[in-house]
């Protein structure tokens, strides 16, 4: 297997590989033709067929070349150099040039992976997923409107982006005058950290933020924040007695040093206000964040706790890395 910049052996690495991942939206994987993409240094191929999304190494072992490159026929996917055809089993059903031949057994020719459809995004999994796909709570709840933001494409690490998410001191600094105020940065009330049953969650953590949402008033936030995967986190803010503004991210592993951002938002106020005001704020948001990520050394998320220094509130962000370690120490 092709790693990109990974070592098979790295904790995150191995942390990651039995993890579902977003590898693109559904919307964008055209309906006759097979669709490039990558995750884990991997580079994968995605194709529709009758019996579901299919996401396969990118690869045909005949001689190496790239399916994605091929075609779709009959439900089947065609590789481009020899026209060798595989169907969803990923067995191969004809090589043209010998039509009348038994075909050849496939299992080291090509390799589908596990893969879904959830919440409009491709899900894969390259290894053997240890846990669902995460859920995002509000989904099926009619009084939350869902919007996507992103994708925002990160030349950073997956892991830095994702505790970059789940972390509130940032914000005075960052997103100046949008989610924090630099001249008066908010001291954080000691809070705590929860083991969900997959997953970690902290206690409410409370700031000001002078332009905290789409609205563009200044707001009184309470932050509940949730790691649901390495790659997939959460965070529900309340800012009044019954407004809450819920994002949902997912974070694409393409490679060390190679990250695309997902982003859903669920809110239970303000219809009127529009899609671009909401998507003009996240932007900004996650530009501001990526400047940030793509900074930071080493590029791969310290897991040992004696590589960075650590204060109070950054408990979560310990917690998150302390979880990692676990996942991927075996
Ligand atoms: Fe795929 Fe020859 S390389 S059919
Ligand atoms: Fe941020």
């Amino acid at each position: 297997m092709y790693l990109g910049k990974w070592n098979q052996s790295d904790t995150d690495y191995k942390a990651l590989i039995n993890q579902w991942h977003v590898v693109e939206k559904i919307d964008n994987i055209p309906l006759d033709k097979p669709y490039a993409a990558k995750l884990l240094g991997e580079n994968i191929v995605i194709w529709r067929s009758q019996e579901g999304i299919q996401v396969w190494k990118d690869y045909c072992g005949h001689r190496g070349a790239k399916l994605s490159l091929g075609k779709i026929c009959n439900n089947e996917i065609m590789c481009p150099y020899h026209g060798w055809r595989f169907n969803t089993a990923g067995k191969c059903t004809i090589v043209p040039a010998h039509p009348n031949q038994n075909t050849p057994n496939t299992k080291k020719v090509v390799f589908p992976y596990k893969a879904q459809e959830k919440y409009g995004y491709v899900w894969a999994c390259l290894g053997e997923p240890i846990t669902d796909i995460p859920e995002l709570p509000e989904w099926d709840n009619s009084e939350y409107r869902k919007v996507y933001a992103g994708p925002y494409y990160y030349k950073g690490n997956a892991l830095r982006s994702v505790e970059n998410f789940l972390d509130a001191t940032h914000f005075p600094f960052i997103h100046a005058n949008l989610n924090g105020d630099p001249d008066s940065p908010d001291e954080i009330q000691d809070y705590t950290v929860e083991n969900l049953e997959f997953g970690i969650r902290t206690s409410e953590i409370k700031v000001f933020q002078p332009y905290g949402d789409h609205r563009g008033i200044p707001v009184d936030a309470r932050y509940i924040y949730s790691a649901f995967s390495p790659t997939t986190a959460y965070f529900r803010k309340r800012t009044g007695e019954t407004e809450t503004f819920c994002t949902f991210l997912t974070a694409t592993p393409a490679d060390v040093d190679e990250t695309i951002i997902w982003l859903i938002v669920a809110i239970n106020y303000g219809p009127e206000l529009t899609e671009e005001k909401i998507l003009y704020r996240q932007d900004m948001v996650f530009e501001q964040d990526r400047v940030i990520v793509e900074s930071q050394r080493p590029v791969q998320l310290p897991l040992d706790p004696k590589e960075e220094m650590h204060v109070r509130s950054d408990r979560f962000s310990l917690a998150y890395r302390r979880w990692i370690k676990e996942l991927g120490s075996y």
